[in-house]
């Protein structure tokens, strides 16, 4: 099998009512955990790559280190571009073989959005290439995502509607209070989604894939292993995973995880330097990390998602 678009899982996962989740990758470790936990679990899969990821990595190599997961896999495997940030970005990685792309118009006028989502969509259903779009805004702060807390609003559901049908995009991000990055909540707020402007939207555009960013749960394992092996992190709090399990029954069809990918890498490698200190061989700690994170990916396909065995 070569990499898929996603326009095929994302409908049958909006029909079937579960999501596919959609990972961050930025290296190779990352990459064949990912990749190991779906397979085993014969899940359809979404890796994706911010600009960062890009900056951090190239493109090429993280095109490459793709092609090499998918080829030992027996699953539809789509690359993705997270947050595209211009029509040329997207460009680039069509041309350069990824099988979606996400152009985030989501900080731009409504008009200049539905223009430039357009423009993309139209070069890329010529490659046979799926867009994602992003309507509302989430707060929080991710390195390459700022967004104030003043400017964050919801998705209005009349505006979703009528998004879709200008831009014929293929899935769309929605607003109903994710955000970015650890800290999506204050330490007194109770975390919780909007549910009522979900429902609205998908009775505004029925069987249409939405997307969930800012979606990982922060989970406290992870947390409580960083700061007693010498971390400090303050204060974090995500997504319950009863929340997510219920927008994954609903039209919520690609769920985004990167946080929670880094969390298990970062507490699983403190943990192993902390208890081998006379260690310095990045193929030991590397390999804890990639047990680590391939153990959240299963959990999540397995019990918050529910895409284990739908391929
Ligand atoms: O949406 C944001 C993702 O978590 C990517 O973060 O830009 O730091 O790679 P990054
Ligand atoms: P998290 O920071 O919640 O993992 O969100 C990642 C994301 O939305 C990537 O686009
Ligand atoms: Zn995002």
């Amino acid at each position: 099998m070569s990499l898929v678009n996603t326009k095929k899982m994302l409908n049958k996962a909006c029909n079937e009512g579960y999501a596919v989740g959609a990972f961050n990758v930025n290296n190779m470790e990352i990459i064949q955990s990912v990749v190991q936990a779906a397979n085993e679990l014969s899940s359809p899969l979404i890796l994706q790559a911010s600009m960062g990821a890009r900056k951090y990595a190239g493109t090429t190599y993280l095109k490459k280190l793709v092609e090499a997961a998918e080829s030992e896999s027996n699953i539809p495997i789509a690359l993705h571009l997270d947050h595209g940030e211009s029509f040329e970005a997207c460009k680039e990685c069509i041309d350069s073989g990824f099988t979606s792309v996400m152009i985030d118009g989501s900080s731009l006028e409504y008009s200049k959005n539905v223009e430039i989502t357009r423009k993309v969509v139209k070069y890329a259903h010529k490659y046979n290439v799926s867009v994602e779009a992003e309507l509302g805004s989430l707060s929080g702060i991710e390195d390459e995502v700022k967004i104030t807390k003043e400017n964050s609003f919801y998705t209005d559901p009349d505006q979703a509607a009528d998004f879709v049908k200008k831009t014929n995009v293929d899935s769309l991000a929605i607003a109903i209070g994710t955000s970015h990055g650890a800290y999506k909540f204050k330490p007194n707020q109770t975390p919780k989604l909007r549910f009522d402007i979900l429902e609205k939207i998908q009775k505004k555009i029925p069987s249409f894939p939405l997307v969930l960013h800012g979606a990982s749960t922060i989970l406290p394992e992870y947390i409580n292993e960083i700061n007693h092996y010498g971390g400090s992190i303050q204060n974090a709090l995500g997504i319950p995973e009863e929340e997510l399990k219920k927008a994954a029954k609903m039209s919520i069809s690609k769920i985004n995880i990167d946080s929670d990918l880094r969390l298990a890498m970062t507490a699983s490698i403190r943990k192993y330097l902390f208890q081998h200190p006379n260690k310095f061989d990045p193929r030991e700690y590397l390999s804890e990390a990639k047990t680590s994170i391939k153990s959240l990916v299963k959990n999540k396909i397995q019990n918050v998602l529910g895409c284990a065995y739908k391929i």
